[in-house]
C-alpha cells in the first residue's frame, strides 16, 4: 500500500498527523512533508484513518 498526497493543496490541518505521526510527517510550518509513502506492513489502517482526516481530501490511498 502507498499514500500519495497532493502536497501543494496542503493547508496544514495536521489531522493525517493526530492518527499517525510516523506516517504523516510534518515540516516545521505544520504542513505535510511528503508526497508519497510506503505504507509500512501493519499500518494500513492508520493510513486509511490518516487519508479520512483531512479535510481537504488530499490523501489518496493506493492499493497494490
Ligand atoms: Fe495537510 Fe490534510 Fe494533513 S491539509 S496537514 S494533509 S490533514
Amino acid at each position: 500500500m502507498k499514500i500519495r498526497i497532493d502536497k501543494d493543496r496542503c493547508v496544514g490541518n495536521a489531522r493525517c498527523a493526530a492518527i499517525s505521526e510516523t506516517l504523516f510527517e510534518l515540516d516545521d510550518d505544520g504542513y505535510i512533508a511528503v508526497t508519497e509513502i510506503d505504507v509500512p506492513p501493519g499500518m494500513e489502517a492508520l493510513a486509511r484513518r490518516g487519508a479520512r482526516a483531512c479535510p481537504e481530501k488530499i490523501i489518496e490511498i493506493i492499493e497494490e
